[in-house]
């Protein structure tokens, strides 16, 4: 076995039946279509990754500007820019198959059918391991209601969602709600086979000059390092209340910060923001948490899943 395609066995974890070489995936969004980052890092050695957001039909996203700094973090209000399901499937998949890594597609729209029809499509695209279903975007035929925020609505897009799906349905949960808990619930109890968590946080920064939001779109998604003890909370919270495993987002940017997720209830870990300021920060962690395990005389890093004392 040549060096590249080396795993550590004891990193080894399953979510939905699916094995993941380690636990660390690249998060939607910041990982684009998975070949952006071959030229950096060696695929192989990665968990897997998440696709940008895909939709039935290609969009174009919002206009700039989109990105803007913020302490310890940043806010996107990107939109949801992308390809396409169709096109992903013809023009990036097959240059995907060599890779020996896991390959989650990330699925959204702005009705239920319009998340079904990019299922539908995906459904076809082998080698997408599992679906991974963002629900923080507004429903345009329920007034722009998101659907995240909505047990019943999210409960409701799961069910169907699972129905069409020939694929394991993890589903994805915005943290801008009162009791993450109460969606967790009703999303499990809905059918879906594992939950990952948290979305970016709602926020705004003002450009003090002109008086206006620095954001195009006013608001954004916050992430990066800020966000990651609100996140270390919704999953403890989290795994106190379901039994389906979880994949824990949110800030991560080292072995010890996945640790946190993995010990609080995360079987897996998603790398977001940290891969723009850090290419090699992926394969960093994976790294530090097969020395973790040595120096700790861990056999298996999934011995440490919500292992927290709970009160
Ligand atoms: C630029 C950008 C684009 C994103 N696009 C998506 C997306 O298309 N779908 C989605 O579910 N999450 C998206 N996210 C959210 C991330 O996957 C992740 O949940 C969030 O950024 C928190 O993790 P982090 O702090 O490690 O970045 C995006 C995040 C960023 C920064």
């Amino acid at each position: 076995m040549s060096e590249t395609h080396y795993h550590d066995p004891k990193l080894s974890v399953e979510i939905a039946g699916i094995r993941f070489n380690n636990p660390v995936i690249g998060a939607s969004g910041t990982f684009g279509y998975g070949l952006e980052f071959a030229e950096l890092i060696d695929l192989n050695r990665i968990g897997g990754f998440v696709t940008k957001g895909l939709s039935a039909k290609s969009l174009p996203g919002n206009p700039p500007a989109r990105i803007v700094e913020t302490h310890g973090g940043m806010l996107n209000a990107i939109g949801l820019q992308n390809i396409g399901a169709r096109a992903f499937i013809k023009e990036k998949l097959p240059q995907l198959k060599k890779y020996d890594t896991r390959i989650i597609a990330n699925v959204f729209g702005y009705s239920d059918d319009e998340y079904i029809e990019a299922i539908t499509i995906l459904n076809d695209g082998d080698g997408i391991c599992a679906y991974e279903l963002n629900i923080s975007c507004p429903n345009v035929k329920e007034g722009g209601i998101v659907i995240g925020n909505s047990p019943d609505a999210a409960a409701r897009l799961t069910e169907k969602a699972k129905r069409a799906s020939t694929k394991p349905l993890i589903v994805k949960l915005s943290p801008n709600v009162t009791d993450v808990t109460v969606l967790a619930r009703a999303i499990v109890q809905a059918g879906a086979d594992s939950l990952s968590l948290i979305n970016t946080i709602i926020g705004m920064s003002v450009d003090i000059v002109k008086q206006r939001p620095r954001l195009n779109y006013g608001t954004g998604g916050l992430s990066g390092p800020a966000i990651r003890p609100i996140a270390v909370r919704m999953v403890y919270e989290v795994a106190g209340a379901v039994k389906v495993p979880l994949i824990g987002i949110g800030g991560i940017a080292s072995a010890s910060d996945a640790l946190e997720f993995i010990i609080v209830g995360a079987t897996a870990i998603q790398i977001g923001t940290a891969n723009y300021y850090d290419p090699q920060v992926m394969i960093k962690t994976i790294e530090g948490l097969s020395r973790h395990c040595e120096s700790q005389n861990i056999t298996s890093l999934s011995n440490l899943i919500n292992s927290i004392s709970r009160n």
